[in-house]
């Protein structure tokens, strides 16, 4: 956040005041050689969001890529411990996990997010809190039938006897993004293959480049010949 983005944000007192610091979000991305964004995964439960993050980090990561997965069930246990499910917790608990995804940009990391997030508005919120470019929105698409016959949790089963209340997809809606960076059909492509076709989109879209390494090497070389032959 800048300054000027400061100056927008909705606040509570009006005697708190912005500080700018030095090291900058650009600065991190151009030590970090990637440029930091929010891959958001939406989708049903079941869909397969965290089972993909995970491969992609994994792949990003041997690649000395910095990233961080956000993941629902485990923020659920810290930061919105005291949220449940209903529509105005699910609303603020996206708002948080915004918020945070944020300070991660900001940090220069590129933050893979994996939430049912059902609510088309509760989405555009974060991808109005970062700048355009910075909100990567993917849409895990899975029959719910499919998604119910995996039910990796267990959570359809009860879900459908009415031991859970507010399940996305059984009695709370699920609204399926209108305009997605990416569409992944899981029903369709194996983990792999959805792994390499958000490679593809982040190297096309210059957050990420084939030739990092090489320019790190390169980087340590000239500090070395600098060494060696001072001026
Ligand atoms: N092509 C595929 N892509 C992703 N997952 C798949 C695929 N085929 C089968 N699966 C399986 O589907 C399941 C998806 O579960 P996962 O926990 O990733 O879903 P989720 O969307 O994160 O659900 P939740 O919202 O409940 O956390 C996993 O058991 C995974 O192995
Ligand atoms: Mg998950």
């Amino acid at each position: 956040m800048n300054e000027n983005q400061a100056s927008k944000a909705n606040l509570k007192s009006s005697n708190v005041v912005w500080s700018d610091t030095s090291i900058t979000k650009d600065r991190r991305d151009d030590l970090n050689q990637q440029r930091s964004a929010i891959v958001w995964f939406t989708g049903l439960s079941g869909s397969g969001k965290t089972t993909i993050a995970n491969a992609l980090e994994q792949r990003l990561h041997k690649n000395t890529f910095r990233t961080y997965l956000l993941d629902g069930d485990n923020v659920r246990h810290g930061l919105s411990n005291d949220l449940g499910f209903s529509d105005n917790d699910r609303t603020e608990n996206i708002r948080r996990i915004g918020e945070v995804s944020k300070l991660f940009i900001d940090a220069g990391v590129i933050v893979l997010a994996t939430f049912i997030s059902p609510f088309i508005n509760d989405r555009k919120f974060v991808r109005n809190i970062v700048n355009q470019t910075e909100f990567i929105e993917i849409y895990i698409k899975c029959p719910l039938q499919l998604c119910e016959n995996r039910d990796v949790k267990g959570l359809y089963k009860k879900a459908r006897t009415g031991e859970i209340k507010h399940f996305t997809g059984i009695d709370s809606p699920y609204e399926a993004p209108e305009n997605p960076e990416l569409t992944i059909d899981t029903s369709k492509l194996s983990i792999d293959e959805a792994v390499d076709e958000i490679i593809s989109y982040l190297i096309k879209n210059a957050y990420i480049s084939v030739n990092r390494k090489q320019r790190i090497t390169q980087l340590l070389l000239g500090c070395f010949s600098s060494k060696k032959s001072p001026a």
